[in-house]
C-alpha cells in the first residue's frame, strides 16, 4: 500500500479501465476510509451512490442514448465560473488540446472528438461508478468543499490501493437519468462521478499527465 505522499504524487486521472470488478470488501473499507473526511461542525454532508453490474449498464445505456441523440448536459449545478477567467481558459484549453494530441486526435477531426467526449458518457468502460452528491434543498459553497474532502480520500484511497480512477463532472450531466436510475437518492443534488477499477494497462490515454504550475506561482509563504 502507497503511503499518502506517493498516492497523492501516483494518482491521476484513468480514463480506460479493466472490466474486472474490485472486491466487494476493499470497496467497504475504502468508503468506510474516506467517511473519516473532515466537515464543517461534523456535518458530513455528503451522499454516495455506488453504481455498478447491471444497474451500470441500464444507467450507461440511457446516457450514451441522450448523448447520441444530442442532448445538451444539464448539470444541476454550474461548476465554474462562465466565461472562465482567461488565465484559467489558458490552462484547460492547454489540457483539452493535450489530451487530443496524447490520442492522436487532431484539430480537425470532429469525430475523434466526439468520440473521446462519448467516452465520458460510458464511463470510460469502468466497473464501478461512485455518484456524489449533497442535499439539494440546503447547500453552501463549503458544503462542496466538505464533499470534495471525500472525493479527494476516495481517489487517493484508490491510488493507495493500485486502482484508478477518473473524477467526473460529465458523470452528473443528465440528473434526472441519474434520479431515474437511483431510486434511493431523492432530493440530491449530484456534484460528480468517480469512475474507477483497474486501469487498463495497455490504454495509452493512461499516460497522459498534465503538467502542473510551478510552486511559486501559487504557493506563498510568509515569515
Ligand atoms: C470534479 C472534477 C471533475 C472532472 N470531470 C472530468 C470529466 O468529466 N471528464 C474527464 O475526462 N476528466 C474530468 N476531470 C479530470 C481533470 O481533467 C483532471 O483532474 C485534470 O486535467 C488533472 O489531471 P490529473 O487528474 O490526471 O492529474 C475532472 C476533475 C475533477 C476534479
Amino acid at each position: 500500500m502507497l503511503s499518502a505522499l506517493a498516492s497523492m504524487h501516483a494518482r491521476r486521472s484513468i480514463r480506460a479501465f479493466e472490466s474486472a470488478p474490485v472486491p466487494a470488501d476493499t470497496i467497504h473499507r475504502l468508503v468506510e476510509a474516506a467517511g473519516r473526511a473532515p466537515s464543517s461542525k461534523n456535518t458530513q454532508p455528503w451522499r454516495l451512490f455506488l453504481v455498478q453490474g447491471p444497474a451500470l449498464d441500464a444507467l450507461r445505456n440511457d446516457y450514451l442514448a441522450a448523448f447520441d441523440a444530442g442532448e445538451k448536459p444539464r448539470p444541476a449545478y454550474r461548476y465554474s465560473p462562465d466565461p472562465l477567467p482567461p488565465l484559467w481558459q489558458a490552462r484547460a484549453k492547454e489540457v483539452g488540446i493535450g489530451i487530443f494530441k496524447h490520442k492522436g486526435i487532431t484539430r480537425d477531426d470532429t469525430a475523434g472528438r466526439r468520440a473521446h467526449d462519448r467516452e465520458n458518457f460510458k464511463f470510460f468502460d469502468a466497473p464501478h461508478v461512485f455518484f456524489l452528491g449533497t442535499d439539494a434543498s440546503a447547500f453552501g459553497h463549503g458544503t462542496f468543499l466538505d464533499c470534495g474532502f471525500v472525493l479527494d480520500n476516495l481517489m487517493l484511497g484508490l491510488a493507495s490501493l493500485g486502482y484508478g480512477s477518473c473524477p467526473q463532472y460529465s458523470a452528473v450531466s443528465y440528473p434526472d437519468i441519474l434520479a431515474r436510475h437511483l431510486p434511493n437518492a431523492a432530493d440530491t443534488l449530484f456534484i460528480a462521478g468517480l469512475a474507477f477499477g483497474t486501469p487498463k494497462a495497455a490504454a495509452s490515454v493512461n499516460a497522459f499527465q498534465p503538467d502542473r504550475l510551478p510552486l511559486e506561482t501559487w504557493f506563498h509563504v510568509v515569515g
